[in-house]
């Protein structure tokens, strides 16, 4: 109820919801949410009171019903994060973000001899090593690293 008070129901779209506490705008990065490709209202809570998780963030973005492999880059740094995708106020379908079992083009390679860092760069790719925390091994160069939210270059 005091959420409703801070963030207004959607008509169409989808909520992000339990995103860990602090992650709203990587969850943005993401997604490739930014000031350039915004069509539709986007609304960004940070630090709500959360009876599961003490505080947590959500986003929700009108007007768009986010794909499965777009949201579940979203387990790389909020592993709880639920989706529920709104038709006329109606939360038709929730789930949790599942990790997927490679990462594509969203995240750079820390290694900066990797060949996906090259002048004219190739499209990166990860495997998952480990799940919690997360960490990825580079395709091209094998480096294995943790730490994602600091490569995240945005879909
Ligand atoms: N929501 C929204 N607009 C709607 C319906 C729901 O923005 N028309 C949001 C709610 O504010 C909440 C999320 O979508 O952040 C999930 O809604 P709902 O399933 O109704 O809430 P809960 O039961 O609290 O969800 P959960 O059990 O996943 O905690
Ligand atoms: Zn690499």
């Amino acid at each position: 109820m005091e959420e409703e008070l801070r963030v207004k129901k959607i008509r169409n779209g989808t909520v992000i919801d339990h995103i860990e506490k602090g992650k709203a705008l990587i969850v943005l990065k993401i997604l490739g949410v930014d000031h350039r490709s915004l069509r539709t209202t986007v609304t960004v809570a940070m630090n709500v009171p959360s009876e599961t998780m003490g505080s947590k963030d959500i986003v929700k973005i009108e007007g768009r019903e986010l794909a499965e492999d777009e949201v579940n880059k979203i387990a790389l740094i909020s592993s709880e994060a639920t989706i529920n995708i709104i038709r006329d106020y109606k939360v038709i379908e929730k789930r949790k973000v599942v990790l997927p079992n490679t990462i594509e083009v969203v995240l750079k390679c820390p290694n900066p001899d990797c060949i996906t860092n090259d002048p004219e760069p190739i499209k990166t790719k990860f495997f998952i090593e480990n799940i919690a925390p997360v960490s990825l091994r580079c395709n091209y160069c094998e480096r294995v690293f943790e730490g994602i939210e600091e490569y995240i270059s945005s879909a």
